[in-house]
């Protein structure tokens, strides 16, 4: 099968890239490098099956000569988490509104089946105990940055529906929530690797708020398989599905777990959010995925718990040489979002 994958080069593409081609796949990559890094692609790049196009989402030619005779395609390409998106909103807009947009119309050209990559984010504020894909939308005002990854987001979902009811595409949406694992950088505020980071570093975890936010994370090794299954059901064309972690767990918790795990001696500093973003800045207390849908139709069970997440990042990052660790470590670096993704 030929497969087609934008922001391959990041974390979660990178890992469905290396799956694809063990499953024989023959696969394209396209991504800018601007979050993702061909660090990521070391085994993919020694493969024959293997090809990498250095470009853009927002080049109408770039996205069409990536998926010129592609079977199926995995949209990953985007400005992710909310530290980036408050930062350099606009582009972030363009990226995630247009950019779909030129993949929706690549993927139809060829009669492609399109798995889109939406997210959580969607949900808002919404802190209902099970949320299902049915669920409402509780967003703050559309003038704050950092609702626009979630507008955009809920954009592209619209425009994907609209595609498969009126022009027929073949597309699956999926709702990632707080997926981790290896190669997840901690530069743009992900929670995970920057705790885990300071930890090996031996400097305070520092978490935003009262800690007591809650989060489920999901392991990158159980969702990229997901991805795959949902490409190959035509049930789930025109639909979105949760995919997310089963274990709710606070950050502050998470940060203890993080020290207990690695063996740290760091403490943990709790930093109010107005330190750590400009005033108004809100969080979500919690985010809790029913994973009912995608486990009927696709069997998805959040099998990896949040310890032998910590482990697994752990390692990676000692692997790593733990460079990016001692940086994160480092007073004045970037500290970690409570919640990103
Ligand atoms: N990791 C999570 O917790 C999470 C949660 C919800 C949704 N998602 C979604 O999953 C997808 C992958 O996220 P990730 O965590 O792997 O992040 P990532 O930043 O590692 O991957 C995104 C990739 O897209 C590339 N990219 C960005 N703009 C581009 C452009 N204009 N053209 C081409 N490539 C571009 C980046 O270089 C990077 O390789 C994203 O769509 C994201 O919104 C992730």
């Amino acid at each position: 099968m030929k497969t087609t994958i934008t922001g391959g080069a990041g974390f979660i593409g990178s890992h469905l890239t290396d799956y694809l081609l063990a499953e024989g796949d023959e696969v394209t990559v396209l991504d800018d490098l601007s979050t993702g890094s061909l660090d990521n692609l070391a085994e993919a790049l020694d493969s024959e099956s293997f090809s990498f196009i250095e470009g853009s989402v927002l080049d109408q030619e770039a996205v069409r000569r990536a998926v010129a005779g592609a079977d199926r395609v995995f949209h990953l390409a985007a400005a992710v988490g909310v530290q980036l998106i408050v930062e350099q909103p606009l582009q972030s807009l363009r990226t995630n509104i247009h950019g779909t947009e030129n993949v929706l119309n690549a993927a139809l050209a060829e009669d492609a089946v399109l798995v889109l990559a939406s997210t959580s984010e969607v949900y808002g504020k919404n802190a209902s105990d099970s949320l299902d894909e049915e669920a409402d939308r509780i967003l703050g005002s559309a003038l704050k940055s950092r609702w626009t990854y979630a507008g955009a987001k809920g954009i592209d979902e619209a425009f994907a529906h609209a595609y498969w009811s009126e022009l027929g595409l073949k597309v699956a949406i999926v709702r990632l929530f707080n997926t981790v694992g290896p190669r997840q950088t901690g530069r743009y505020g992900m929670v995970v690797p920057n705790l885990v980071g300071q930890a090996l570093a031996g400097a305070p975890l520092t978490v935003f708020g009262d800690g007591l936010q809650s989060r489920c994370f999901s392991y990158v090794g159980d969702v990229v398989p997901a991805l795959v299954r949902l490409s190959g059901q035509e049930s789930a064309f025109g639909q979105a599905f949760n995919l997310g972690g089963a274990q709710e767990v606070s950050i502050l918790e998470l940060a203890e777990r993080i020290v207990e795990r690695t063996g740290s001696d760091s403490s943990i500093t709790l930093v109010p959010y107005e330190q750590a973003y400009a005033p108004g800045y809100e969080d979500m207390r919690r985010r809790v995925p029913n994973n009912s849908k995608a486990n009927g139709l696709i069997g998805f069970v959040p099998g990896t718990n949040v310890d032998r997440i910590i482990d697994l990042v752990a390692e990676d990052l000692r692997q790593r040489g733990s460079l990016e660790a001692r940086l994160m470590g480092k007073p004045g670096a970037l500290a970690p979002l409570a919640a990103a993704g």
